[in-house]
């Protein structure tokens, strides 16, 4: 199965309410790219954090089919919830757990340490999954990697920054640590320029990041097309933000 596990379905942090239609016009499209599920790994600090996930995972704006873990869409896409959090260094994590557990993080920007999101994520009880979010991006590092790599289960691949994957590879690598692929998708055009590949036998029912970060798997693939789909996203949402 091909995962996207970093996608935003909101544009900006400053977009209040979700747009249904563009949702389902990006999923159209990731369908096309036989992407099976979607991490909605929207910013926690963004001011429709909230309204996205209930309109998805609780009003069912979709339409979709409800399962426990996820929903399936009228694309036959699964939609697991997610967030991308700011941790007080200013490094992006991508947060993999419940709804309930994501809806009771504190939602400010720099409001935890990694230990402490660690901590909190911990007292909330059930399965969650850290990810190490485009790492070498410039203001985004985390200086102590054998701090980062004692609280995270992957190291991700960004598509945005692919100039760079032998960095992120070592890194995995030196800390056995799996891969992700995530595009970072704001837009329809980005979704899947890269993404992760996960054999379907793997996770049932369940989320499948439970089982693929028990290994050092590298799960992250990216075409030489990836490239080019970042910066046509990027002229794109340039003007749907102007
Ligand atoms: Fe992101």
């Amino acid at each position: 199965m091909k995962i996207d596990t970093h996608v935003h379905l909101l544009v900006s942090k400053k977009q209040t309410t979700p747009d249904i239609q563009a949702i389902n016009y990006m999923l159209d499209i990731a369908r096309t790219s036989q992407i099976s599920a979607l991490c909605i790994t929207e910013h926690i600090e963004s001011v429709g954090y909230d309204n996205l996930m209930h309109a998805l995972f609780i009003d069912n704006r979709l339409h979709a089919e409800i399962f426990p873990e996820y929903i399936l869409t009228r694309q036959g896409i699964k939609l697991y919830p997610g967030a991308e959090l700011q941790i007080a260094n200013g490094t992006n994590i991508g947060v993999h757990t419940s709804l309930d557990s994501l809806l009771q993080l504190n939602h400010n920007a720099g409001a935890y340490t990694l230990p402490e999101l660690y901590d909190a994520l911990s007292s909330h009880g059930g399965w969650f999954a850290l990810v190490a979010h485009h790492i070498f991006w410039p203001n985004k590092t985390y200086p102590d990697h054998d701090e980062l790599a004692r609280y995270v289960s992957a190291i991700e691949v960004p598509a945005k920054d692919l100039d760079n994957v032998e960095k992120y590879l070592a890194l995995s690598q030196k800390y056995g640590l799996a891969t992700t692929g995530g595009s970072d998708a704001h837009t329809y055009i980005q979704i899947g320029a890269c993404h992760s590949v996960l054999s379907e036998s793997e996770y049932g029912e369940q989320h499948p990041l439970r089982y693929a970060f028990h290994n050092n798997h590298q799960y992250h693939y990216f075409s030489d097309f990836s490239k080019r789909l970042v910066e046509m996203s990027k002229i794109y949402r340039a003007t749907i933000m102007a």
